[in-house]
């Protein structure tokens, strides 16, 4: 990662918009925790806080190396928590002895992974009862939000007004998704969907059943 990108995930740097979304999020997941979790492109861990007493374990999985290093800091602060350096794209690999309860794939990572159906059915193979995923709300308010965020920390970007895409060679492509796309990503996958919402106006949030398999 960039030293902008690190600097940028420091919980303490973030807009106040965000630090509320992330509340918001985080008490929302800790409802359905329980047992073994995985977090998907965990970053910076920032979820841990809100959910380490409801978990049995928790692995941090991210491809970023000094993510990881910096995560595993928190190892003499939280017990049961482990962090994996590895790519998400290769869950099964990963984890073919291994399943969890609860999986999660936070703020827009999802679709850093590819095909989102396809990683969707691979998540659901290693999850016995639950995924959570949140992605970036389609509204102008959280476009402007998120255009503030870069501003913030100089990070060059374009936006697609249309689409509500923001393109930064730092970041990749940052989509926005409307509230009808957990239904649409359920139906593509067959992965039942239990509960999907709003969080604020900054995300939306669905939570698929794998229980059923
Ligand atoms: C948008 S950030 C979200 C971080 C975290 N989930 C959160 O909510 O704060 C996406 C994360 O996915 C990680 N990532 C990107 N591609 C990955 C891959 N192929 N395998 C594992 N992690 C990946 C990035 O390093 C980054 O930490």
């Amino acid at each position: 990662m960039e030293n902008k990108v690190t600097e940028a995930l420091q919980l303490d740097k973030f807009p106040q918009e965000y630090l509320e979304y992330f509340n918001k999020e985080g008490e929302l997941v800790r409802k359905s925790i329980h047992g073994k979790v995985l977090d998907i492109g965990c970053g910076n861990a920032r979820l841990l806080p809100f959910i380490h007493d409801k978990c049995s374990s928790y692995i941090g999985l991210d491809n970023d190396k000094e993510a990881i290093i910096n995560n595993n800091l928190l190892k003499k602060k939280f017990s049961n928590v482990d962090f994996i350096q590895g790519d998400a794209r290769d869950l099964k690999k990963l984890f073919s002895k291994e399943k969890f309860d609860v999986s999660v794939c936070l703020w827009n990572t999802l679709h850093i992974l590819g095909d989102e159906t396809l990683m969707l059915k691979n998540i659901s193979e290693v999850t016995n009862d639950k995924i959570i995923i949140t992605l970036v709300a389609k509204n102008s308010q959280s476009l402007k939000a998120r255009a503030k965020y870069y501003d913030l920390f100089k990070i060059p970007y374009t936006i697609d007004n249309n689409s509500q895409i923001i393109y930064s060679k730092i970041w990749g492509e940052s989509r926005a998704y409307s509230g009808d796309y957990f239904k649409i990503l359920s139906e593509k996958s067959g992965i039942p969907l239990i509960e999907s919402g709003k969080i604020g106006f900054m995300a939306i949030y669905g939570i698929f059943d794998c229980s059923r398999k």
